[in-house]
């Protein structure tokens, strides 16, 4: 065989192919942490989900009632939690420090999990009106005692709803997709 014969049939395929490899891997630990799945963070109070929403079944609204009203579900501000823990557990740290908080009027600084760029536009409005649930996106949080980023934040998981949304929807919806055009997000 020809030396050039053997570099075209072999040595070039193979030098694309670890090229191709080195761009995705790169690209995939490059890529910000906000799209990292399983990605949790700190918090300031050890709050757990699997508790309030799974056992004790507090249901989502009760803390996150913005997102029918707003395009932020929002979190809960510490009176919310004092409204239980005013007697509940009040010997617990964690509890102390809510109610040194609502004293103070200081808010708690929770940091977030799931966050999009600056330039998409999401608004959970439509989303909770079309009757999609919340673990649709976000997954089952109240199995979870810390949150952690179950959905893909990319733009291809928008769009993938969006153009089939069936499974997503209650049955009797007459809703048939989502927007597609690119200022439906990016206004
Ligand atoms: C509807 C009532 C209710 C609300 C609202 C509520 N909690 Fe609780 N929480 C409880 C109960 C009940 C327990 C104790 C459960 C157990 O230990 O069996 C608890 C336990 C806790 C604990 C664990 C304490 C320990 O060390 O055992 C923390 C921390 C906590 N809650 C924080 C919060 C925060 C923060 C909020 C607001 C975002 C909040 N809770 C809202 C009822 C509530
Ligand atoms: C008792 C209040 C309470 C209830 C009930 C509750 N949450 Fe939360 N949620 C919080 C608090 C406080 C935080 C911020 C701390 C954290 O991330 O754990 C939070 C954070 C979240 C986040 C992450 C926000 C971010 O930073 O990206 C999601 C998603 C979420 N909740 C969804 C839900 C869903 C879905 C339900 C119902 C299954 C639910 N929550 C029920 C209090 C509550
Ligand atoms: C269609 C997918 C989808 C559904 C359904 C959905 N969310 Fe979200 N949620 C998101 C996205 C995307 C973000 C990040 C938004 C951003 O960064 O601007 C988010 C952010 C959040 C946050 C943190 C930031 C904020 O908006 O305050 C909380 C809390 C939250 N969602 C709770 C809920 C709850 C509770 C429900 C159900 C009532 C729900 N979400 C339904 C996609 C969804
Ligand atoms: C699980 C399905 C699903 C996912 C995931 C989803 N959407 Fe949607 N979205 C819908 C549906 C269905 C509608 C149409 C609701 C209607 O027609 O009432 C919609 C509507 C919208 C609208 C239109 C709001 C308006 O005021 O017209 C925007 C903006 C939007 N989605 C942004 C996003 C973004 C950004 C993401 C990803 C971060 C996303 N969506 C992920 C199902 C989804
Ligand atoms: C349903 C919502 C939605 C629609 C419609 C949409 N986008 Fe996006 N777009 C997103 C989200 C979410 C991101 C951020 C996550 C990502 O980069 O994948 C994004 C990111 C982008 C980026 C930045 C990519 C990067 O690497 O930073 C560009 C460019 C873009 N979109 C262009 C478009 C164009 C052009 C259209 C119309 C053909 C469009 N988008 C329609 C949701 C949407």
């Amino acid at each position: 065989m020809h030396g050039l014969d053997r570099a075209l049939r072999f040595v070039l395929p193979l030098g694309i192919l670890a090229l191709l490899a080195t761009v995705l891997l790169v690209g995939w630990f490059v890529q910000p942490d906000r799209y990292a799945q399983g990605r949790s963070v700190p918090q300031p109070i050890p709050y757990s989900h699997a508790l309030h929403a799974g056992t004790l079944k507090i249901p989502c609204l009760h803390c996150h009632s913005g997102a029918t009203r707003s395009r932020m579900a929002g979190v809960p501000a510490v009176s919310v939690c004092m409204s239980c823990h005013q007697v509940t557990r009040t010997e617990r740290p964690a509890i102390q420090l809510l109610a040194e908080l609502q004293r103070t009027g200081k808010v708690l600084a929770w940091n977030r999990v799931h966050s999009l760029p600056d330039h998409v536009y999401f608004d959970h409005r439509p989303h909770a009106g079309a009757g999609i649930a919340c673990q649709t996106c976000h997954g089952e949080i109240q199995t979870l005692s810390v949150v952690s980023l179950r959905m893909s934040m990319r733009m291809g998981n928008c769009l993938g709803c969006h153009r089939d949304p069936r499974t997503a929807l209650p049955k009797e919806s007459p809703i048939r997709r989502g927007p597609e055009h690119c200022n439906a997000c990016h206004r």
